[in-house]
C-alpha cells in the first residue's frame, strides 16, 4: 500500500546534480555527428533520462547467473526491437555492471557508457521500421539505487540471496533496456543459481533443471506486455506453493498460482495468502477480467525491502502482508501493470485506483463505506497526512513526490471517489472503472486519456470542477 516516505535531502540533491552532469555530457557527445541517433531519454517530466527514443522493444530474453557470495551477476540480454527512425546509434539504459560485448544483428557493435546511458553503434545503421536484435553481455555486482525519495530499489541483497525491484528506475541495475513505462515488452528470464536456492520472476515457470555443474536453472516466461519497473527477480530460499484459481471468466479455471515465501515468513503469511483466491475473485468482479495468465506472490523478510511492489503476476511483500495490502497490489495488476502510465506524472492513476481498491474492499467487507473513508479524509486527513493538500495528484511537486502517500495515493483515491459521487450511479461507476481497464488493457495511458474516457462514458455529468480542483488544482478543494 503506502511506502514509508522518508525525505533524504542529500539524496535528492545528488540526483539533481547527477542529472545535470549527464545532461551536459550528452551534449558534447561527438558520436552524434556520425549519423542519426535516438535521444538518451523520453523527456519524462520526472525522470527525463529514463528510456530512450528511436526504437521500441518487443522482447527481452535475459539469461542470467547469480552467486550471492560476492554478489556476482553475469548475463546476456537479447533485446528484440523495432527502429522507429533511421538509427546510426541508439541508447540503452544500464547502471553499474561491466559491459563485455555488444552485438546488433550478430555483428559486433561499438559502444560507450555515460552514466546510465549505454550508447550502441551497430556495424550497419538501422532503417526506420526495421526489426533488430541487440545482445549485451555483461557482468558485475549489481547496484542498489537510492530513489529521489530516499527509498532503495534496483538490486537489493537479502539474507539468503537478492531481490530486484524496479519502481521507478531500478530495473536498469540488473539488465540493459528501454527503462521507461511507455515501452512494454514480453520477457523470458532464465536464471541459474546455487543448487539450494530458488529464482522467482514474473509470468510462468517454463522449466526448472539442474545444470551439469549442479546448479539450478529456472526459466520464466512473461507473454503479456510488461513495463520494466514491474519486472522482478527474487533469489533465495523459498517455500513454493503451486495451485490454481479460476481464470478470468467464471467458466474458465486453471489460472496458475505460484507463491514463494521466505521460510521465516510462512507461519505469519499462511492465513492472508490463503485468501488470494477470494481477493482475485473480488478483484475480477470489481475490475473485470484478470489481464494476465498467472498470479501469485513473493514474500521476503520485512528487512529485505522498504515497501511492497506490484511486480507483474506476482507482487513482492516484505513480510506477511495485511489483507488490504494484498488487495492493493492485486488491484495494481489492472491499474499499473496492465494499464500502465505513459509517464511518471500519471502515477496517481496507479496509486489512486489501488488505494481506492482498498476502500472498496473495506466497503464490500462490511467495514467503512468509501463515502465514509472519503469524508473522514476530507475533514480530518491532515491529522494523519500532513501533506494532504500540498500538491494535486496529477502534478506532484518533484520526482520525490510521485510515491507520496498523501498527495498521490490518498488524493488519487479521492479523485476516483469524486467521480463515483458525481455519476451517482454505482452501475455506471463500475462500468467506467471496468471500461477504462478494458480500453487500455496491456497498454499505456495518461491522465488526459483518463479524463476524456470518463467524460465520454458519462456524458450527462459535468466533471470540470473535479478535474480543475481535485486533480490539477492547488490547495484544499471546496467541500463537495
Ligand atoms: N507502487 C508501490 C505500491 O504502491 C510503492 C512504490 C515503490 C512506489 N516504489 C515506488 C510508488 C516508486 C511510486 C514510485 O505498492
Ligand atoms: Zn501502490
Amino acid at each position: 500500500m503506502s511506502r514509508s516516505v522518508r525525505l533524504v535531502p542529500t539524496a535528492a540533491l545528488l540526483a539533481v546534480a547527477l542529472t545535470l552532469t549527464f545532461a551536459l555530457t550528452a551534449c558534447d557527445d561527438d558520436a552524434d555527428t556520425e549519423g542519426p541517433s535516438g535521444a538518451p531519454g523520453l523527456s519524462d517530466p520526472y525522470f527525463p533520462k529514463a528510456g530512450n527514443s528511436g526504437y521500441d522493444v518487443s522482447h527481452y530474453g535475459l539469461t542470467l547467473a547469480y552467486t550471492p557470495d560476492g554478489n556476482r551477476l553475469t548475463g546476456t540480454a537479447a533485446i528484440t526491437a523495432r527502429a522507429t527512425e533511421d538509427l546510426a546509434a541508439f541508447d540503452l539504459d544500464l547502471v553499474g555492471m561491466e559491459v563485455e560485448k555488444v552485438t546488433v544483428e550478430g555483428g559486433t557493435a561499438e559502444y560507450e557508457r555515460d552514466g546510465e546511458e549505454l550508447t550502441v553503434r551497430p556495424p550497419d545503421a538501422l532503417a526506420q521500421g526495421e526489426t533488430f536484435q541487440v545482445q549485451v553481455r555483461y557482468s558485475g555486482s549489481p547496484r542498489t539505487i537510492t530513489d529521489p525519495d530516499g527509498s532503495k530499489e534496483g538490486w537489493l541483497r537479502t539474507a539468503d540471496g537478492a531481490l530486484a525491484l524496479g519502481e521507478p528506475t531500478g530495473s536498469m541495475a540488473w539488465f540493459p533496456g528501454n527503462h521507461h513505462p511507455a515501452d512494454k515488452a514480453s520477457y523470458d528470464v532464465t536464471v541459474t543459481v546455487p543448487k539450494d536456492l530458488t529464482a522467482v520472476s514474473n509470468g510462468e515457470l517454463r522449466s526448472e533443471r539442474t545444470t551439469a555443474d549442479g546448479r539450478r536453472t529456472f526459466a520464466w516466461h512473461t507473454a503479456e506486455p510488461m513495463a520494466s519497473y514491474v519486472a522482478t527477480l527474487a533469489i533465495g530460499r523459498y517455500t513454493v506453493t503451486r495451485s490454481t484459481v479460476p481464470g478470468s471468466s467464471p467458466e474458465e479455471d486453471g489460472l496458475p498460482v505460484y507463491v514463494a515465501v521466505d521460510p521465516t515468513q510462512t507461519a505469519a503469511s499462511r492465513k492472508v495468502l490463503a485468501r488470494l483466491p477470494e481477493v482475485m475473485k473480488w478483484a475480477r468482479d470489481s475490475f473485470g477480467p484478470y489481464p494476465f495468465s498467472s498470479t501469485g506472490a513473493i514474500v521476503d523478510r520485512p528487512e529485505d525491502a522498504d515497501y511492497a511492489l506490484e511486480t507483474q503476476n506476482r507482487p513482492v511483500f516484505p513480510g506477511a502482508p495485511a489483507i488490504e495490502l494484498l488487495v492493493h497490489e492485486t488491484a495494481h495488476q489492472w491499474f499499473g501493470d496492465s494499464v500502465t502510465p505513459k509517464s511518471w506524472q500519471d502515477m496517481w492513476l496507479n496509486e489512486g485506483f489501488a488505494t481506492y481498491a482498498e476502500w472498496l474492499w473495506t466497503e464490500d467487507d462490511g467495514g467503512a463505506t468509501a463515502e465514509e473513508t472519503f469524508t473522514k479524509l476530507y475533514d480530518h486527513g491532515e491529522d494523519e497526512y500532513e501533506t494532504l493538500w500540498a500538491f494535486p495528484p496529477a502534478k506532484p511537486t518533484s520526482a520525490a513526490d510521485i510515491s507520496d502517500e498523501a498527495g498521490v495515493y490518498q488524493r488519487g483515491a479521492m479523485v476516483i471517489h469524486r467521480i463515483r459521487q458525481a455519476v451517482d450511479d454505482d452501475d455506471l461507476f463500475y462500468d467506467i472503472v471496468q471500461g477504462w481497464a478494458a480500453a487500455h488493457r496491456h497498454g499505456n495511458a495518461d491522465t488526459a486519456a483518463f479524463t476524456a474516457y470518463v467524460e465520454k462514458a458519462a456524458p450527462d455529468t459535468d466533471f470540470d470542477e473535479i478535474w480543475s480542483d481535485w486533480l490539477y488544482g492547488e490547495g484544499k478543494p471546496a467541500r463537495p
